[in-house]
């Protein structure tokens, strides 16, 4: 029997191509250059299954499509929000994801926001790396001390706990959080955190803001004007999980007028385009969405997707099934 046809849609890790073409008809993507909406609707016609990853767009219209051949989306990634589900869905598509290997890398990159930008030390290395320091002074780059602070967490799944549980046991702080469902107060205060009410009362008693929750519809411009000015003028937003969770031109407008002192973002509403507005504030820190890219938690998101796939073409139900 001929083996099931993988295309994968971007560079991964070698041990996950390797795995990958042990069991499968793989064809890999070795410019890793990211493929345009008619390269993916060829791609859903001549493949059983494609594995895509947060950088391929597959909206409603490329499911439209009576020639598709494809069965499962592996996606390589635990958001899932550049997939259309529903239209996916109704093509009888299954989709996986890959959660839980990436919590703890995805919490440390909130971390490394958080004092980054408290600190100021984008500012200071861009600042050296220049040539421009003179020399320690009382009030050079003083930024905002993070130890004690209080942070507020919205969404309160895993990324949201393993981030809280830094603050808490590592930086004392006290952490609130906001999340759509009651969590029992015994499992929120091993985290070190108490739920509360609304988003506007987390906004209100934070010096952060740190957002976890999923992007796409349900939470698209969760932070918008509105929230921004019920945010502290002394607090930061911290970004990690979806652009889209974030309305950018009013993040930009709060920061240039003062209403918030800063933010750590890791992710942007048109990746891989920053608004220049934003790059040329220094009260700012801006990664390219890094949150799980470490060796280890690449390989294990790699994995998962094989296992995915696996168990999906051996007619068992694929371990991390979302739709
Ligand atoms: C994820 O897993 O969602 C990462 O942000 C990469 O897509």
């Amino acid at each position: 029997m001929s083996r099931p046809s993988i295309l994968v849609t971007r560079r991964w890790p070698v041990a996950v191509e390797a795995a990958l073409s042990e069991r499968f008809d793989v064809t890999l993507n070795k410019a890793d250059i990211a493929l345009d909406t008619g390269q993916l609707r060829e791609a859903l016609r001549a493949y059983d299954a494609v594995l895509p990853t947060v950088s391929d767009k597959l909206p409603a219209a490329l499911f439209e499509d009576e020639a598709i051949r494809t069965k499962i989306l592996g996606n390589f990634g635990v958001g899932f929000n550049h997939i259309d589900i529903a239209a996916a869905r109704a093509k009888g598509i299954v989709i996986t994801n890959t959660p839980g290997v990436l919590t703890d890398c995805t919490a440390d990159i909130a971390m490394l926001l958080l004092l980054s930008v408290a600190r100021r030390g984008g500012e200071g290395e861009r600042e050296l790396r220049a040539g421009a320091w003179t020399g320690w002074r009382p009030t050079h780059l003083v930024g905002t001390k993070v130890t004690g602070k209080t942070v507020g967490i919205i969404g309160f799944g895993r990324i949201g706990r393993a981030f809280a549980q830094r603050c808490h046991f590592g930086f004392g702080m006290d952490v609130v959080f906001h999340n759509r469902s009651a969590i029992d107060p015994m499992e929120a205060a091993r985290y070190g955190a108490m739920q509360l009410q609304t988003v506007e009362d987390v906004l209100a008693a934070s010096d952060f803001v740190s957002l976890h929750c999923p992007g796409g519809a349900e939470n698209r411009h969760l932070m918008n004007a509105a929230r921004f000015a019920a945010m502290k003028p002394s607090a930061f937003l911290i970004n990690t999980a979806r652009g889209d969770v974030v309305d950018e031109a009013a993040l930009i407008s709060a920061l240039e007028h003062g209403t918030i002192r800063g933010a750590g973002l890791d992710v942007y509403e048109a990746e891989p385009n920053v608004p220049e507005r934003l790059s040329a504030m220094d009260n700012v820190v801006l990664l390219p969405h890094l949150g799980s890219a470490t060796e280890e938690t690449r390989t294990a998101m790699g994995m998962k997707v094989v296992d995915n796939i696996t168990a999906f073409f051996a007619g068992r139900e694929p371990p991390d099934r979302v739709a």
